[in-house]
């Protein structure tokens, strides 16, 4: 690997496996694998503990003792953060601008079991940004007072140092492909704050790997994102000299798939995740890799993934997803009928 970075060491299943999918290649005409980054298995597992490897040196290095980051309320991030703290006797807090679910489910029960406190702001109609940022600086200030030195990590943890989790995972995608013989496949992820898809497309790129790259966009994607990529490319361009620039049309990012808003329940992406769980006995989530795979099926409808293409599916995760109450709930509508009830 050409770059190098500290870390420790947060994933017990190294390298994670590419799995191939026999049934639903079958159906679908084209060549379909599995990388299993949802079985990195610490913390309830997920594509964040690539990241969390990179940034939780960082901190520790900083004296830190209380990880502070932000996201949704069923942030995957933030339960994978939640126990990466734990692992080593640090705090961690959990600030979100959304609304309470009405119950202890899903992620947010996690967090409560890892011990993480979680700051719910209701959102007052003003810019989310702003809220979030007076919150952030709020529990901050409560935290410091207590005598804690706060580390801060960004939604998702993307940031220059978790950008280095997918780059090396980049790595061991290229080797793992070389070796099963589909080095001319192309590497499909969902992308949401852009660090995955960013780490894997610097580590292919920087390293010379044949592997292709798209993503699938789960929230809507405007010219504000458009910008932070560009922005998030340039600091890690920066930080580690890459020898290499990007322009926004390097960044293949299907936005065709998104189905109205981030984590809305949707009919066709719980039909993408029956179909992976019937066929192949794999759960997907429904906010990213169910959404993602939605996508997929779209884009070999559309004749946009070509019959034999060989394609590898990055499952990052985000299992407990399946058990936040608005899901749920549109759940049981379809699957109550496969309950029998016996006097
Ligand atoms: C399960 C899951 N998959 C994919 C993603 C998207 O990764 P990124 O934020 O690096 O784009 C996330 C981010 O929260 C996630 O939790």
């Amino acid at each position: 690997m050409l770059l190098k970075r500290e870390k420790i060491a947060l994933l017990d299943t190294n390298p994670t496996p590419i799995n191939y999918l026999p049934t639903l290649s079958k159906e679908l005409g084209v060549e379909l694998y599995i990388k299993r980054d949802d079985l990195t298995m610490f913390g309830g597992g997920g594509n964040k503990m690539r990241k969390l490897e990179y940034i939780l040196y960082d901190a520790i290095k900083k004296g830190a003792t209380t990880l502070l980051t932000v996201g949704g309320v069923q942030t995957n991030h933030g339960r994978q953060t939640a126990a990466a703290a734990a692992k080593y006797g640090l705090k961690c807090v959990i600030v979100c601008v959304d609304e309470y679910p009405g119950e202890v489910s899903a992620n947010l029960l996690l967090d409560g079991i890892f011990n993480a406190e979680v700051v719910i702001k209701k959102n007052d109609g003003r810019d989310t940004g702003v809220q979030l940022a007076e919150t952030i600086e709020k529990v901050k200030t409560k935290y410091e007072n207590q005598g804690e030195i706060v580390y801060e990590i960004p939604v998702g943890g993307s940031d220059v140092a978790g950008v280095m989790g997918y780059y090396e995972a980049a790595v061991e995608i290229t080797e793992q492909a070389k070796k099963i013989g589909i080095e001319d496949a192309t590497v499909i992820t969902s992308v949401g704050s852009f660090g995955t898809y960013m780490g894997l497309y610097c580590g292919f790129k920087n390293e010379g790997s044949p592997l292709k790259l798209t993503g699938i966009a789960i929230l809507p994607f405007t010219d504000g994102h458009r910008e932070r990529i560009m922005k998030y490319f340039k600091e890690i361009k920066e930080e580690y000299n890459l020898p290499f620039d990007a322009s926004p049309e390097d960044f293949n990012i299907e936005t065709s798939y998104i189905r109205g808003a981030y984590n809305n329940p949707d009919v066709t992406v719980r039909k993408a995740i029956y179909r992976m769980a019937r066929k192949e006995g794999i759960l997907l989530d429904p906010c990213y890799t169910g959404k993602m795979f939605a996508g997929v099926l779209g884009m070999i409808e559309e004749g946009k993934i070509k019959q034999g293409e060989k394609i590898i599916l990055l499952h990052t995760g985000g299992m407990p997803g399946l058990y936040t109450k608005h899901h749920r709930i549109e759940f049981e509508k379809e699957l109550i009928d496969k309950i029998t009830i016996l006097d």
